[in-house]
This record gives structure tokens, sequence and C-alpha cells, in this order.
């Protein structure tokens, strides 16, 4: 497990009390999902590539960390990951972004790929693959698989909530990628939604039901 990182903060949890009530209405959904985002960033950057440069303060030259420009890529898959790019970009604003476009069969379940477009040589980047939801699991293994297939090696996974089958269906498919994610609950119903969940994230993101 000690590849999945919970990221347990009281304002991370406030803010996800928030996307649960089913009271909670669209654009209060939207700013909410982006707000956690932006929180969770602070977490999967902890790994970020980095270098030194000196900086001159007005008293003294320092040598100071900073992120490595250009290395960096965040892949949400649609449509729900869309959902969390403006919070990571308020962090990261020369961020690139590439996306992966991943339907579950509402039948079967199964994972659909039905768009991918990705900056040029992302195979030298760290990649966040961003998606509030890891249910079965499988359209984040579906969307690392795509990544990996372009050559990218270094993936992690940023979510809101998980379950536990869907973390290990990840962790054993790609025991290689991080996930990053701030609540893990319960189970799925019959029909891969998680309990007690938050309901269609892309739904309630995008106002379509
Ligand atoms: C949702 C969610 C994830 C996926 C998780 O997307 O945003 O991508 O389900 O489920 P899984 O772990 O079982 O694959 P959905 O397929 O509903 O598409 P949408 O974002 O367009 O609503
Ligand atoms: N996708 C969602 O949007 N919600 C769930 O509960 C499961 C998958």
């Amino acid at each position: 497990m000690e590849k999945v990182h919970l990221i347990n903060h009281i304002l991370i949890d406030h803010k996800i009390a928030i996307l649960r009530d089913e009271n909670t209405k669209c654009k209060q959904f939207r700013e909410v999902v982006e707000e956690i985002a932006m929180l969770e960033t602070l977490e999967v950057l902890k790994d970020a590539p980095t270098k030194t440069i000196s900086v001159k303060t007005p008293l003294e030259i320092v040598e100071q960390k900073v992120i490595m420009e250009n290395s960096i890529v965040i892949v949400p898959i649609l449509r729900a990951g869309l959902g969390m790019v403006n919070g990571v970009t308020a962090m990261l604003p020369s961020v690139k972004v590439g996306h992966i476009g991943i339907a579950r069969n509402e039948e079967t379940l199964e994972p659909i790929e039905y768009m991918c477009k990705l900056p040029k040589n992302i195979e030298n980047k760290m990649v966040i693959v961003l998606d509030p939801m890891l249910a079965t699991g499988g359209s984040a293994c579906a969307a690392i698989q795509a990544l990996k297939d372009r050559g990218v090696t270094n993936i992690k996974m940023l979510n809101i909530l998980g379950v536990p089958e869907g973390i290990k269906k990840v962790t054993e498919t790609h025991p290689d990628v991080d996930i990053y994610i701030a609540k893990i609950d319960r189970c799925l119903n019959e029909k891969g939604y998680i309990l007690p969940g938050l309901g269609d994230a892309g739904d309630r993101i995008f106002g379509t039901k």
C-alpha cells in the first residue's frame, strides 16, 4: 500500500462533505472539485522533478530548490477529470494538458477510450492523471495503459474518492503508479457507483442530469 497516498486533511474532508450533499448545485460542486484538486496538488508535487537555482534577495544570494520547468504534464480523464484541471493549473500555471476520453459502458462497466490527445515529448515528463472517481479502476487502468503505450514511465493518479476494489485493481495492474486520493469509501453498488460516494461526478460537474 505504500504506493497509495491518502491525503488526509480536515479542509479536504470539509469540502468532500459539500460534494457528497445531494443538494449541492452544479456551480458549487464544480468550484469545490477545483478547490480540492488545488489542495491535493501540494501532496502530489512532493515528488516533482526539481533543480536548484540562485536567487538574489534584497540581502543575499541564496540557493533555492524549484520545480523543473516543463517537467510535468496533467492528463484529465474526460469528462469528470476536466473538473480538476483549473485547480491544478492554479498552482502550476504553465503545465501542459493532455486529454484522454474514456467512458464506462453503463452495463458492462468496461472502459471505452474515445479520444487521446497528448503533448509532444510526454514520455520524459511526470504525468499526473486526473479523475475525481476511482470506482472499478477500469478507466484509470485504461488511461495509464494508454500513457505507457506512448512511452510514459513516471505516472501518478490524482483522485478525490475511491473504493478498495478500484485501488486494488490499479495497484495490481500498475504497481509502479502512485495513487494520491483524498478519501476511500466503502464499496461499489451493483451499478458500479461508489457508496456512500457523491453520485455521478461528470453529471454533477457539467449539469447533465
Ligand atoms: C466516471 C469517472 C471515472 C469513471 C470511474 O466516468 O469520472 O472516469 O467513471 O469509474 P471506473 O473506475 O469504474 O472506471 P464516466 O465513465 O461516468 O464518464 P463521464 O466522466 O463522462 O461521466
Ligand atoms: N463514476 C462516478 O462518477 N461516480 C461513481 O460513483 C462511480 C464512477
